[in-house]
Order: C-alpha cells, then structure tokens, then sequence
C-alpha cells in the first residue's frame, strides 16, 4: 500500500488524536471496501454519525455480480433499514444522511446519486451546479431532484464517458478542474468492481484502515471502532481506494501516505445513565473544570500559551456558541491585557474589509474545527501574513491543522447539538490567555485567582443541583424571552439566550441591559417574560434600575444575581430570585452559564423536546 503524508508538528498543545463522536458535520459520509459485507458496515457507520442531524439517509451496494443496489429514506437510519429489500453482499459500497442544502427532503433529493455509470454521495455545495446542469441537459441528461450532488454525479459520468480510456485519477481531476464550491465526494463507477473513487475540496474526508478492509468517512468517529489509523485528505486530493491500496494523488501526483493514530482512550461513549447528551455533558463540566485546573495550573500550561504582549490588537473570530465565547475573551483580554479586541462573526469576517497587520493577532474558535465559514475566514487572513491562533476541541481537524498555533480546548467529545461545555472549555482558554496577560502586566499574581478556579466545580455542582422548578414554571410557555445584563454578564445572557432559543424554540433575544428603553421595551407588557444577570458588582444597581422599567410595565422578572451583593435587594423588582455563587472576573462566566444551560435543558425537557437533535440544527455547519 503506498502510504501518504501528514502530521503538522506547529502545534503548541498535546497532538493526541481523539476518537468517539467528537467531529461533527451536517451531512455524513461513509464508504467502504473490503472483505465484510458492506451493507452492515456502511448502517453502523451512517448510526455512529446520527448524532450530527440529518433528514434522510441513503446507500449504494455493489454486490458480486456488478448490480448496483440503491435505497433511500426520508427520516432516521432506522427508517432506510426497515426499506431496505435487499440481501446486499457486496463488499463496496457507500452511504450518506443528507441535511438537506439545495433541494427539498424528498427521497430524490437524497444520496447516493447514480446517473449513467457513476454513483456518488456529496458533502457541501457545487456552486456551479445550474451552468453545468444547463450543458448536461444539451448533452441529454436527465434530472429527477433539484440537487446539486446529482449534477456533480452525471457530470463525473459525463466526463467518463467521454475519456473511457482515462484512468479514474484523470476523470477526477478534470472534473475537479471544473467543479466549483465546496465537495467531499465518494464514489463508485460500473466497470470497477473493486475501488471507490475520492475527492475533496473544504469538506473533511477521511481515510482509515482496518484489519478488514478500507473506510472512507466525512468523520472519523463513524469508524472509530473499526480502525485505528486514519489519514484526513486535503483540498484537492483525490484518488481511489481498494481493499488493500489507497492512491492519491495532487496535481497529478501521487503522494506518500502517513496514517495517524486513533487516541481512543479519553472519550467515554453512551449516556452513561443521563437521559440526553445534553445534560451528560453539562454534568461533565463538574470534572473538566479540575482537569483544566491541574492542565493550566499543576502542569504549568499557561506558561506554554502564546503571549499576547507582543500583538498591538487582536481579532476573534467564530460562529454561534464560539462567537459568544469570543466575546467573553474580549471583555477578559481587554480588561485584564488592556489591548484592543474585536469580536466577530466569521460569515460575515470572511466578506468584510479588514484593517490588519503583524501586529494584529487572530483567534479562531471553533468546537468542531471544521465550520466552513470560519475555515474561510482563516483562509482569507493568511493573506495578510497575520499571525492565527486556534481555540479548537477536535484536534487535528481542518482548523487545527492550517492555523499557525493551536490550543485545544480538551471537552473530549460533545455529541448534543447544542454546545455546553466546549463553550465552558473556551472561555477557560481565553481567560488562561488574559491571566497570562494580566500576570505579565503585574495587574495580579495567580494566588488572587488559583483558589477561584480550584473552587469552580464544587460551585458547577451548586449549578446542576439547583432546583428550577418555579424558573421552568414561569419560562415554558412563553413565546418569547429576553435575556438582559451589562458587561460580561451580557454576553453571557447571549449564549443563555442561544441555549434556550436552539432546543426549545422559544424565541429568545439577549441584550445589554441599559439598551432595552432604546428600543425593545415598547414589547413589554404584562405577557413578556426576562431573565436578568448581575454578577458584577460594580454595575449591579443599574441593572436594577432596568429590571424596575421592565417590571412597572408588568412583565414577569427572572433575576440571576450573586449572592453576595443581593442584601438590599428589593422584593418587587423580581418574580423570582436566584442567587449564584461569587466567582472573580474570570470565572464568574463559567458559573453563570451553567445556571443557563441548566434553565434551557429543563425548559426543552418540560416541552418534551428532542433536546440532543434540535429541529433544522446541525452540530457544524460545513456549508457556506
Ligand atoms: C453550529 C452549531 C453551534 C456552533 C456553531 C459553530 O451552528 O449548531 O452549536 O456553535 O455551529 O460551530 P464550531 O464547531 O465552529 O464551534
């Protein structure tokens, strides 16, 4: 087998290589080759990746006498097999769960595609689908669904037809010269029995050997049992696969394989007791907090982390859950570092004008390492020959891979769609990156905080014990809620706002507390519902003062305020009352928003929700 390069050695963290369900995409891809029955290989694979959120799923066998056997369904893996006629006993085959892009969730619209001899299943979006659609259909092609992937299948054919005599390797590449936008493609075509075809371009793909065969996988959690030694192509790879050779090849040439090993040992699969995964991990968060703790503190970790000092401003870029944590980072970094940062999205970064230099440092935070936006934005920035230092939880993902420095976040796999303690595992990176700061500063000295941090899980389980009955009683049924604090307590209320909004569907908006009479209180009456934070001590009473506007005009008050600084508070200012726990700047964050997530999770939980697979949401968003 010729075996093929890649180990990036510029990372300053651990490289070990985690398995389980830590890589998440929308849609899923797996493939195999070898001596199993594919059928049953390809159904555990496309199971292990059902956690990431999908509405159909399909596959594609070639069994020994050449037939290629098809079926699809709109709905759940179980769903395809209950359809499923046929004894497959092929040993090559492919399968996909399809969130859908481009086109309904309808059974044509699922993968695999076939069209003439070529069959393929396809992660992302060809952009330029309808040109080529257009010259196919001069060319007498039909089409069933209104998919992008079944344009790329019949071109691929197209292109194969026309070049019959080509290897597969040609084929590929000529049609990768033509194929515009995002792709991780595989496939099989009639007249060779025995390999699938790859190619991929901003869309994870992996390959991995086993005892018994090849697998091919947009994740390598789907094969995280069968093999242990996986390689992840990069754009513009492609090639083919057999059961014992893997070629692939870039520009036309083949390239040397180096495989890396699975790390299986630090994630612990399957609920473990817990009803959802969601509460699993907001549990974990307990136990991550003192690992972090002995990581950074015992170990001496922040000593290794990159120093801020010797940047004039610094960017954060990230989407959704990551956004918020930047935004943490940024009140953290600027009060502590007293450096300039900016916080932005990346769907937004990655088409903006960006004024940066040498001295500017980037931050890309990301649990899944593979969000297509964010990938974009890093993408754009090398450009300027600036600095990117990665926030990232799976490692070796696209992300980790092609920023300059990496630090991963180490929350071990997060499975629920909505992100909880890898959320909680980027705030505690950024705030060990502003203590660094804030120690070479002089502005303290790590006894004013090590205590703080030692204490964080006992006050984590203060959090997950809390009884929320009379909150969730209050929350339920509204339709719409408002998040408000000031300061770090506000971006905090942000992501508390995304965590209910994502899983139980009640509109939800954040905003900073002394914002709400621009605007947004002309919706508060006696059927408004708000949650209040205030943690900090210094800006306490103005939050106050916004909660009695709010109050006076009968809405229903929810006031999440510290322990310590609640003495003289006013009984009419609130409906209900919930005391947290003194932190310091750093890790009042951390304690606060588990009280939220503990609020969003008992909220879906009384709605009787899917909570770990929230409707229409994927765990990463691989699409533009
Ligand atoms: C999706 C997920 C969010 C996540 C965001 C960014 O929208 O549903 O939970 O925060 O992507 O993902 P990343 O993997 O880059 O942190």
């Amino acid at each position: 087998m010729v075996r093929y390069r890649y180990k990036k050695q510029n990372q300053d963290c651990n490289k070990t290589i985690s398995s389980g369900k830590d890589k998440k995409f929308m849609c899923g891809i797996v493939g195999y080759v070898g001596k199993d029955k594919a059928l049953s290989v390809l159904i555990q694979g496309l199971k292990r990746l059902e956690y990431r959120g999908y509405d159909s799923a399909g596959i594609a066998i070639r069994d020994i006498n050449g037939k290629i056997s098809i079926c699809k369904a709109v709905g759940r893996v179980n769903d395809l097999e209950k359809k499923l006629r046929y004894d497959a006993s092929g040993n090559l085959g492919i399968g996909h769960t399809r969130w859908a892009t481009h086109g309904g969730v309808t059974v044509n619209n699922c993968h695999p595609h076939h069209v003439g001899k070529v069959t393929i299943v396809h992660n992302g979006i060809l952009e330029n689908y309808l040109e080529l659609k257009t010259i196919l259909c001069n060319e007498g092609y039909n089409f069933y669904g209104d998919t992008d992937t079944e344009v790329a299948c019949a071109y691929i054919d197209y292109v194969y037809k026309n070049n019959s005599s080509s290897e597969i390797k040609d084929i590929l590449e000529k049609c990768m010269n033509i194929f515009v936008g995002s792709y991780a493609i595989v496939g099989m075509i009639e007249d060779y029995d025995s390999e699938l075809f790859v190619m991929k371009k901003d869309s994870p793909l992996i390959i991995a050997l086993g005892d018994n065969g090849t697998y091919v996988a947009s994740d390598i959690s789907a094969y995280a049992n069968d093999t242990k030694e996986y390689v992840p192509l990069e754009d513009m790879e492609y090639g083919t696969i057999m059961d014992n050779e893997i070629h692939i090849y870039k520009n036309n040439k083949e390239l040397e394989l180096l495989f890396n090993t699975l790390d299986v040992t630090n994630n612990e699969e399957g609920l473990q007791g817990f009803n959802h995964y969601m509460l699993k991990e907001i549990y974990e968060q307990k136990d991550l907090v003192s690992k972090w703790y002995n990581r950074y503190f015992n170990n001496h970790e922040i000593d290794s982390l990159v120093n801020m000092n010797d940047f004039k401003k610094i960017h954060i870029v990230g989407c959704g859950t990551a956004y918020h944590a930047g935004m943490v980072g940024k009140y953290l970094l600027e009060y502590y570092g007293d450096i300039e940062v900016q916080v932005f999205i990346a769907s937004e970064y990655r088409y903006q004008k960006l004024f940066i230099d040498k001295d500017t440092l980037v931050i890309f935070i990301s649990q899944s390492g593979e969000t297509a936006d964010t990938l974009a934005c890093i993408k754009k920035v090398k450009e300027y020959g600036v600095m990117t230092l990665g926030i990232v939880n799976v490692e070796n993902s696209s992300i980790a891979r092609i920023v300059d420095k990496v630090i991963y976040t180490k929350a071990l796999s997060e499975v629920a769609v909505a992100s909880t303690k890898a959320y909680t595992a980027q705030v505690y990176v950024l705030s060990m990156l502003a203590l660094k700061m804030a120690l070479a500063n002089d502005k303290l000295e790590i006894v004013d905080v090590k205590d703080f941090y030692l204490n964080l899980s006992n006050l984590i389980d203060k959090a997950l014990n809390y009884d929320y009955k009379h909150i969730i009683d209050l929350i339920w049924k509204q339709e719409h809620m408002f998040y408000l604090g000031r300061n770090i307590d506000y971006v905090t209320m942000m992501e508390g706002s995304l965590k209910l909004k994502e899983i139980s569907y009640i509109h939800s908006e954040a905003m900073a507390a002394g914002e709400l009479k621009h605007g947004t209180i002309s919706l508060m009456d006696e059927h408004s519902c708000i949650l209040v934070m205030a943690t900090l001590e210094r800006l306490a009473n103005k939050t106050i003062s916004n909660i009695k506007e709010v109050k006076s005009r009968g809405a229903k008050v929810i006031l999440l305020i510290r322990e310590d600084i609640s003495n003289n508070l006013d009984s009419d200012c609130y409906d209900e009352v919930i005391l947290l726990p003194k932190g310091c700047y750093f890790t009042q964050p951390i304690i606060n928003i588990v009280y939220l997530q503990m609020i969003a999770y008992e909220v879906a939980k009384r709605l009787g929700l899917d909570i770990d697979k929230p409707r229409n949401l994927a765990k990463s968003v691989t699409v533009e």
